[in-house]
This record gives C-alpha cells, structure tokens and sequence, in this order.
C-alpha cells in the first residue's frame, strides 16, 4: 500500500531534485536542451503516427477464428507505432521508448553527446541512467525463443545484449523486451506494470487499441490513487520494494497483465514491420541485382567473408571458405540475411569508465540507489542473466544456470545491418564529416567503425595490461594502444589480429555502409533530427578527446563475481 509521502513527491506536481552523482565531464553541458530536442522529435512522429491511424480504414472482423481481414496488420503496427513514441508511458510523461531510439540513427541513441560522454541514456528521472548503449531495433524481432543447443553447447536467440528477454512466456523475444524498459527503474521508470494499462486507458488511441484488442480490453477499476502511484518513479523508498503498489482486485489484476502482453506484441508488430525491418539497403538490392557494389563495397565484401572472419559470426548467407585473393562466384542462398548467428561471443571490450552506471552509488531523492557497487560492478553479460544477478533479469530456466561460467563476458551477437544509418543531413558516422556521433558495441566504446574494424584487426597485436586512459606514453589509444577486456573469460580469438591494411580495414567500413536501409525506397521517420552534425577531426581518433583515466578498480564485486556457479577462472 501506498503511503502519504507520496503525494509530496508527484513528479507531475513537484519535479524531483536533479540525480547528480557524476564527476564533472560525466553528463554534457547540453543534455537538458537535448532530451527536449529529442522529446519535440518524438512527438512529432506521434502526430505523423496518429495522421496514419485516422487514414486508415478500419478493418473488418471476418473468419473463423474472427481475424481483422485487409487493414488489421497495417492497425496493429500503427498502435505499435504509438506506443513507441508515447511519452506519457512514464511517470513524468517525459519520456518514451524512442528517446533512447530514434529512427535516423536506426533506433539506437539520438544524442551525439550522450554517445560521447555518459553512453547510458537518462531516464525519467533525471538523471538516473541505464548501463549500455542503446541496442538498434530493426531485425530484433527476427531473434528466435532463447534455447540452449545442446550439440554445440552454445546458446541462441533472446533478446536484449545479454538475451535476458528469453521469450520464455510470449514466444517472442521481441515482445518480451518491450515489457522491461516501462518498469526499469533507470529508464521510463513506472513503478507497476499496470501503469501502462492505466495510461493506455486513457490514450488518444485508446479506440484503436480496443479495435484490435477488444471492447472492454481497458476497462480496469483503478482506485484512486493510481495517478499518484504511476507518477511515483519506480524504486522510491515509499513502495518499500513493493513492485504492484496499485491495489487490485486479482480479476483487475489478471486483466491488466494481459493489457501488458498486449502492449508487448503490439510494439513488436511495429519493429517487426517493413517500416522498421526494411530490407532495403543497397546490399539487398546487390542481391537482388540491381545495383553493382563499388569496387571499395566490394572488396569490403569479400574480406568480410574472407580474411576478416566476420560472417562466422555475422551470418551474410554464404560461407568463410575463401582464401585472400580468391573470388566468391556463388550465389547467395539466402537472400535475407540478417548478419548475426543469433549466438552470443565475448569481443574483449575494454571497460568504458565514462559510462554513468558507475557513478549512481548514492541515493537520489526518492532513495533509489542506482548501483550501490560503483566499480565494483562488471559487466558479466549473460553470465550474470543465467544467475539471475544484479543488473539483469530473472533466468526462467534453472537447468540453464550451471552453463553460467561458459557464457561470462559474451553477449548477442548484434546484426550489422544498419551500424552505419545516419540523418540525411549528416550522412556518415566517420569524422571528418559531417557525421553524426554514434557509440558502438555495447558500451559505446568505439566511436566510428574504422575503430570498430581496427580493433577487430588489432586487439591483441596492440594490447597493453592498462585500464582504459592509461596508454603508455608514445601510444596512442584505440590507434597502437588497446586497454585489457573488461572480462576475459570465454574471449573470443578469431579475430584481434587479422592482419588487415588500413585499406583493407576502410573497404570493410565501406561494405558495412552497404547494410543501411533506405537505399531502395525511404526509410521512414529518418528525416526528423533537428539537431546539429559534428565536423573535423579523423576517424582513427574520433572521441579519444573525451577519454578519461580509468580510476583504479577495486576488485568486483562478491554480488556479481561471488554468485555460484562463479566465473572460471575467478574475476579480479
Ligand atoms: C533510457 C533509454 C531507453 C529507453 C527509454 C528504452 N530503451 Fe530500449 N534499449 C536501451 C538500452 C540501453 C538497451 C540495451 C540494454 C541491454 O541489453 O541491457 C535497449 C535495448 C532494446 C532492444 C533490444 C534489441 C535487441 O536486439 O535485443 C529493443 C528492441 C528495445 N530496446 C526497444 C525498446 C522499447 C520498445 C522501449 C519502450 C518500451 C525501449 N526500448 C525503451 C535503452 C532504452
Ligand atoms: C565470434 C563472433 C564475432 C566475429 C567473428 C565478429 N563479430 Fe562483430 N559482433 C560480435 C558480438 C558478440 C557483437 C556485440 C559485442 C558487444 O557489443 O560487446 C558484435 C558487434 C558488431 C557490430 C555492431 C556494433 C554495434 O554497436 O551495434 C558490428 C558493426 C560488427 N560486430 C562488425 C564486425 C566485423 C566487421 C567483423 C569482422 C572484422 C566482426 N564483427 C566479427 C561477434 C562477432
């Protein structure tokens, strides 16, 4: 039960103190008039999205069983699409799913300066952050139900970095993700799930959601103080760990958490839809023989599938038989490849010491304590998830857990389709530019892909026993200088020292160029950055001006590195 603290701390009435634990550097002096650039483009998608909901005919029920005949897809990805951009979907009504993924960088972060400074992207509350880099959307929802594969010993699907949306209940990995961010408590922040019935309830769109999921499919008896609860962030002292505050009856209960299923499948209709999952890059097209790769695409191609190694990995439809200087002359067996084995892999990333999660050691004003480990914490990835540990979800499969220390330090092998989506107006990530900034890999470590193919070629041929930060003097980091993996268990070694040209490693920047959708008709929603494009500088070295020293690292945590079955070998 709610107590009468809360009314004092009405996010809507009464906004919360600023969260700053951070060192000065951490958050960028822009932020505040950058969540409100990034939250003016969403809302105005939502109105583009609402425009294409009122044009559409409403479908019409027929069949047996009854199916929404003609528009009933063209519906449901419209409400997908709502929700998505909805920001009253948290407990300030100042933030939706797509400030954190916005179309014209593929749905992944749309703040050059967050991807250069705090890589986590603040929450609702500001600013408590998330931990990683936000993940592009586009193929997630072709990811299948987590299953460990006994034969091979490895693990495939889920999604999320570290596959902690197994699937498991919806069937659909996807889906399943679309329920975590609505409650993190770092990100859209409500404080029960029900808040998302509550609030759907009351939607401009609620008609459409009724058209699809039923009549009555949102008549809820909430009590009162709904409201207050659902402004309440998540996390706050006054639940006292409750995570259903609002008062149900059990039927009401029961109705809302399929409200909430219905919430998750309709926005993996959405990113699931031609709109999102295009199929449109200049690639597809190669495969389709309309279009001829430059001579740069494709020698980028074939080291891809050849010398780089890549397609082990990043699954293009054909095999990794070449030797250098040999040409691929077969043709593609698949001709929607999604550039990912759906498996998991330890890269070796050094730990990035700008990302925020490390500074939320103390507790903000509602007596949330982000990570009450500091830099104690380590990012075990899906070892952490099969443990059900901090950080992460809970691992519906117990028999999976005994395969924890085989899996610490790797994480969901990304699709490459779209790395490189940029707005039309800064067309490249690589400086000079104009590009716009990205973070690569999970904790956005890498700022351009010449990097991110540099340290792909050179990992271990330039590898230095320091924390990020402390490159010996003469070396230049992410140049000639690569710090240690934050994790080493389980690393990865068919890359890091590839023996690629710089050539050779800028061919393969211009074939992962190929993989953008957009190319063979518009991406939707790409032209709505109304921010500014950055300049100069070169891409070897793009962002190392924001490198800061690592701080010595006390030894992980017992929370993370001490949960049984511990990491073998053990991690300092
Ligand atoms: C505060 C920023 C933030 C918000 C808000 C947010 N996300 Fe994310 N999203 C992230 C981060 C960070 C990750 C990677 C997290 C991880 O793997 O631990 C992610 C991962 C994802 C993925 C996983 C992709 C994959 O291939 O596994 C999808 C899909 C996604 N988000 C969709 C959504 C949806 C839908 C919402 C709203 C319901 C949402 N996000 C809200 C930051 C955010
Ligand atoms: C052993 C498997 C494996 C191989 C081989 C591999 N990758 Fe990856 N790749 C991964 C994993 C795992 C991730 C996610 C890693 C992370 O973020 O920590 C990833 C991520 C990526 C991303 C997405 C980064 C982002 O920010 O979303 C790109 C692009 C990429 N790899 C390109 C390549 C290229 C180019 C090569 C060959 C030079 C290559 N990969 C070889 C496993 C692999």
């Amino acid at each position: 039960m709610i107590t009468r603290g809360v009314s004092a701390q009405n996010a809507t009435a009464v906004p919360a103190p600023i969260y700053n634990p951070y060192p000065p550097g951490i958050l960028p002096p822009n932020l505040n008039s950058e969540i409100i650039r990034v939250l003016a483009e969403v809302d105005f998608i939502e109105e583009r999205a609402l425009a294409r909901w009122h044009n559409l005919k409403p479908p019409i029920v027929t069949g047996q069983p009854p199916r929404l005949q003609n528009t009933g897809t063209a519906a449901m990805e419209t409400l997908g699409e709502l929700m998505n951009f909805d920001r009253n979907m948290s407990p300030g009504r100042n933030q939706a799913c797509m400030s954190c993924h916005m179309p014209y960088a593929c749905f992944s972060g749309p703040i050059p300066s967050v991807n250069l400074t705090m890589i986590a992207y603040p929450g609702t509350v500001h600013f408590r952050a998330g931990k990683r880099i936000p993940q592009r959307h586009p193929y997630s929802p072709f990811f299948p139900v987590l299953q460990y594969n006994e034969v091979q010993g490895l693990f495939f699907g889920g999604n999320f970095w570290d596959s902690r949306a197994t699937g498991f209940e919806l069937r659909i990995p996807d889906a399943e993700q679309a329920q975590g961010p609505p409650v993190d408590t770092q990100e859209m922040g409500f404080p029960d799930t029900a808040c998302v019935a509550f609030r759907l309830a009351h939607a401009v769109y609620r008609p459409l959601f009724e058209e699809i999921w039923g009549k009555g499919s949102l008549d809820i008896n909430f009590p009162p103080e709904t409201e207050q609860i659902c402004a309440t962030p998540g996390g706050a002292a006054v639940f006292g760990g409750n995570t259903t505050p609002i008062p149900l009856t059990p039927t009401d209960r029961t109705h809302a958490n399929t409200v909430y299923d219905r919430w998750g499948q309709s926005i993996d209709s959405y990113e699931q839809s031609v709109q999102v999952s295009a199929f449109s890059s200049k690639f597809d097209a190669f495969l389709k023989g309309t279009y001829t790769l430059t001579a740069d695409e494709m020698a980028g191609f074939q080291l891809f599938n050849g010398k780089g190694n890549c397609n082990s990995c990043h699954l293009d439809g054909r095999g990794t038989t070449l030797t250098s200087g040999q040409t691929d002359t077969s043709t593609a067996a698949l001709v929607t490849p999604l550039f990912t084995c759906f498996g998991s892999a330890n890269e070796g990333l050094p730990l990035n010491p700008r990302n925020a999660f490390y500074y939320q050691n103390r507790p903000d004003s509602f007596g949330f304590i982000g990570n009450p480990y500091g830099f104690g914490y380590r990012d075990l990835r899906m070892g952490t998830f099969l443990r059900s540990g901090f950080g992460s979800g809970p691992n519906p499969n117990i028999t999976w857990r005994k395969f924890a220390p085989t899996v610490d330090g790797q994480f969901q092998v990304a699709s490459v389709r779209n790395v490189a989506m940029t707005p039309p107006q800064c067309p490249t990530t690589e400086a000079p530019g104009p590009y716009f900034q990205k973070g690569f890999f999970h904790n956005g470590y890498i700022k351009s892909l010449k990097q991110l193919v540099h340290f792909y070629n050179t990992r271990d041929k330039f590898q230095f026993p320091v924390t990020s930060g402390h490159c010996p003097a003469g070396k230049t980091e992410k140049v000639d200088c690569w710090p240690m993996y934050e994790v080493k268990n389980n690393l990865d070694m068919t890359t890091g020292n590839l023996g690629l040209t710089d050539e050779e490693e800028n061919q393969i920047v211009a074939f992962l160029q190929t993989l953008t959708d957009g190319f063979t008709r518009p991406y939707p929603n790409r032209d709505t950055f109304t921010g500014t494009c950055m300049s100069g500088g070169s891409a070897k070295t793009q962002g190392n001006e924001f490198l800061i020293p690592t701080p010595p690292l006390p030894p992980c945590a017992k929370a993370i590195c001490g949960v049984p079955p511990v990491p073998n070998p053990p991690i300092p």
